[in-house]
Order: C-alpha cells, then sequence, then structure tokens
C-alpha cells in the first residue's frame, strides 16, 4: 500500500456526501441515520468549511432529546432498509423515532471547542445560549438516572452505549444476557466482511437488551433495577465527566451558576470514586461488572480515557504513559482499541483491536493536558499513517493499517480534518 498525503478537499467532499441535511450520516448504507457521538465530531470537521453547518448539525441531534434529557444514541430521521435494528424494534416512536439508550457525551466538549474557537462570535453566541439549557438537561439525565445513588460512577445498560460495541470489555457480561428467541436479518453484512464485524451470538444478546426496554416501557425505574446488564464504563464515565468539566466552563460564560455548582458536585463525586476502576496491576483504570461485582480486566482504549478527562493522579498518569508507549510501539498504527497482548485481541475485527482515529484524538488530548507533548503527537503522525495508507475507512487494521468497515466515514474525515490535516 502506497502513501500518499491528506487529501483535505477529499475529506470536505465526503461530509458533503454524507449530509443528508442538517445531520451527517456516519457512512452511507451501513449506517443511514444520525448517530450521537458521530455527529458531535462530525461537526468539528464540518466547522473548517461551514460554522453554520457545523452548529445545525447539534441543533438537530438535540431536537431528538426525550423528555427526560436522555439523548439517544442513534435518530432515525428518514426510513432506511439498510439497517438493523430499525425504529420498529427499538419502539420508541414519540417524537423523532429512536434507539432507547445514549452514547459517551462528548457533546459538550466538542461544543465547547466550536463555541470558543469560532470566528462567528454572533452566530456563536446564538446557537450556544439556545443549545446549553439541552446541553445541561443531557448532563443531568446521566447523573440523575444513571447514578440513582449518587456514587459518582454513572451506569451503562448496553455494550453500544460505549460506543465500543463488542470491546472483549464486554463479553463476560453480555455472556450473561439471555439471547432473544425470534429470527432476525441482520443488515451490516450485506456491507462490510463478516470476520470485521460482531458474532451472532453477540447480536442475539444485544437484541435482547433493545428489546427488554421495549418490554418494560423505557421505564428507568424498571431498567435500572432489572437490566440484565450492567457495566462501570470506564470511556463512558471518563467521557462524561471531561464533557461536564467543559459544561460547567459554559455555565460559568453564560453566568448559569446554580447549573455550574450543581455539576460541580456531580464532578467531586466522580473524582473521589474514580479511585475504585485503578489497577495497579494493569496499569491503568478498569471497567467493572457491576453484576458480577469484579473489574474487568481487559486493556482497551476506554482504560486509558481518564487521561482526557484528567481524573488521573499523576502517579497514575505516569503509569498510563508508559502503558501508552509500549502499547503504540507494539502496533505499527496507532493505539488499538483493544491491547495486543490480550488473548481476545483481533487486528481486524470492529473493537476487538482495529484503531480508531477519534479515540486515538481523545488519547492525545489527555496526554497534552497532562504535558505528554511529544507522546501525543507520535499518536497523530501515527493516526495519520493509516490515512496516508487506506483513505478514510470506519477504523483500520491494527497490523496493517488496511482500511476496515465502512468507506467514506464521516468521523475519520472530519478527525482528518480538524486534528491530522
Ligand atoms: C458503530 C460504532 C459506534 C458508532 C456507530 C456509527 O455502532 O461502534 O461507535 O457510533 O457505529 O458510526
Amino acid at each position: 500500500m502506497n502513501a500518499s498525503p491528506i487529501d483535505v478537499q477529499a475529506a470536505f467532499e465526503i461530509l458533503r456526501n454524507n449530509d443528508r441535511g442538517g445531520y451527517t450520516v456516519p457512512t452511507h448504507g451501513l449506517y443511514p441515520f444520525q448517530w450521537s457521538w458521530d455527529s458531535a465530531i462530525t461537526a468539528l470537521g464540518w466547522r473548517h468549511a461551514d460554522e453554520a453547518r457545523a452548529w445545525e448539525e447539534a441543533e438537530v441531534m438535540f431536537r431528538g432529546q426525550w423528555d427526560n434529557g436522555m439523548l439517544p444514541h442513534i435518530l432515525f430521521h428518514k426510513d432506511a432498509e439498510t439497517y438493523f435494528p430499525g425504529p420498529d424494534v427499538w419502539g420508541a416512536t414519540d417524537g423523532i423515532p429512536s434507539s432507547a439508550i445514549s452514547q459517551p457525551a462528548v457533546w459538550a466538549t466538542c461544543l465547547r471547542m466550536l463555541y470558543d474557537e469560532a470566528k462567528d462570535r454572533d452566530l456563536a453566541e446564538r446557537k450556544m445560549t439556545e443549545l446549553l439549557p439541552g446541553l445541561i438537561r443531557y448532563h443531568d439525565w446521566w447523573y440523575r438516572e444513571r447514578d440513582r445513588d449518587g456514587t459518582g460512577l454513572v451506569v451503562s445498560f448496553h455494550p453500544w452505549e460505549s460506543g465500543m460495541d463488542n470491546s472483549p470489555a464486554w463479553d463476560d457480561a453480555l455472556a450473561r444476557v439471555p439471547t432473544i428467541d425470534w429470527e432476525y436479518q441482520r443488515r451490516d453484512l450485506g456491507h462490510v466482511d463478516a470476520d470485521e464485524r460482531p458474532h451472532k451470538t453477540e447480536y442475539d444478546r444485544y437484541l435482547y437488551l433493545v428489546d427488554f426496554y421495549k418490554q418494560n416501557g423505557f421505564d428507568s425505574d424498571a431498567i435500572y433495577r432489572d437490566c440484565p446488564y450492567r457495566v462501570l464504563d470506564i470511556g463512558l464515565i471518563a467521557i462524561l465527566h471531561r464533557g461536564t468539566r467543559d459544561l460547567v466552563a459554559l455555565c460559568d460564560a453564560f453566568d448559569r451558576k446554580a447549573d455550574s455548582d450543581r455539576l460541580r458536585d456531580d464532578m467531586a463525586r466522580t473524582e473521589a470514586a474514580i479511585g475504585k476502576l485503578w489497577s495497579d496491576d494493569r496499569r491503568c483504570f478498569l471497567n467493572y461488572d457491576v453484576i458480577a461485582d469484579e473489574p474487568i480486566e481487559e486493556v482497551t482504549t476506554a482504560t486509558v480515557l481518564p487521561l482526557y478527562a484528567g481524573l488521573a493522579n499523576d502517579d497514575q498518569a505516569q503509569e498510563m504513559v508508559d502503558l501508552i508507549r509500549e502499547w503504540e510501539g507494539a502496533t505499527s498504527f496507532a493505539i488499538s482499541s483493544t491491547h495486543p497482548s490480550s488473548s481476545r485481541y483481533e487486528p481486524q475485527r470492529y473493537w476487538r483491536g482495529p484503531v480508531w482515529l477519534h479515540i486515538n484524538w481523545l488519547i492525545a488530548l489527555g496526554l497534552k493536558d497532562y504535558g505528554y507533548e511529544e507522546l501525543a503527537d507520535r499518536l497523530r503522525v501515527a493516526a495519520r499513517k493509516c490515512v496516508e495508507t487506506s483513505g478514510f475507512f470506519e477504523y483500520f487494521d491494527a497490523e496493517s493499517g488496511a482500511g476496515c468497515g465502512g468507506d467514506d466515514f464521516s468521523w475519520t474525515a472530519a478527525v482528518a480534518i480538524n486534528w491530522l490535516a
């Protein structure tokens, strides 16, 4: 494979081609709707061509916010035959049809970047004023509904909520979930090779959970009490924490003192609790299986994200930096989603090994915050090599750099514009 410099115009062209009028699909075919964290990251690509269009991405997303503040992970704006499970399976059809779970809360961080660095100040002031109440309600929802006992650690009810769908970290917790007893037709395998996608055994359980929320009428109390999958997802917790920090800064800028005080209390609870997830052995934080009441030993890109959140103390940061240095040395193309020493590592299968550029970007942001500029830059160079070698794919084989999953992918294009170019 020959490397060529990043073609920024081609990246903008991908965003334009994936634009469905106010929102950007992750890629044509495989993902024909609006996904929450894709959309937030994609907005940061848009802003370099068209700031109004970047703000619109958020406006359209927040139109799908639930009354209780939840921001769904998918908004099904239009019907499409190329994706399963669609709106009929989820069954959440009040307002814009949507999924019934959320995704990592990157919105506040992305919108703060958009706001702080905006060239059109009037537009930024206006849009941020409109969006801020929804953002606050979204973060309040996480702390209120997903941490009812005020432990400081929000719980996740679906592997898809992590955004890292089939990470080996979820294997054992998911294996405890019953399987569904009805037939269904997956659509992803019509677009992508089966060896780059999750197995059927996983899908049967993903769908059980989807059905479980619907059977429970999306009642938060019942789901919190009975959901057969309950995980403290360190990626989700870290991304939420960083998002809340950015949200507090926005609240301060907009004189919303009561909101920023409350959110600061939420942050303080997480800071007090996070030590429970640290592992001296693994030299990083770990996910936690709440039902089994034990830490999940897999080292994945999520387990170093507390760097991005500012949740690590200096010693922990140094340990994670050492881990990342080795990790980066062990793969040729940036940090693989699962550590290569894991027996469950597969370099080309979705979240079990491939390199995802937006996650490398988040880790690099964290490294910079802790003063490890040089290592952050090494990640950038390694991530750039993926695009130079293979173009704007969904994810990349950690060993060959070959593009995997969907092509012409929005967040890969956006990260290339915003970080790599
Ligand atoms: C997959 C990914 C998830 C992403 C979605 C759309 O489900 O695991 O992180 O948001 O695709 O790209």
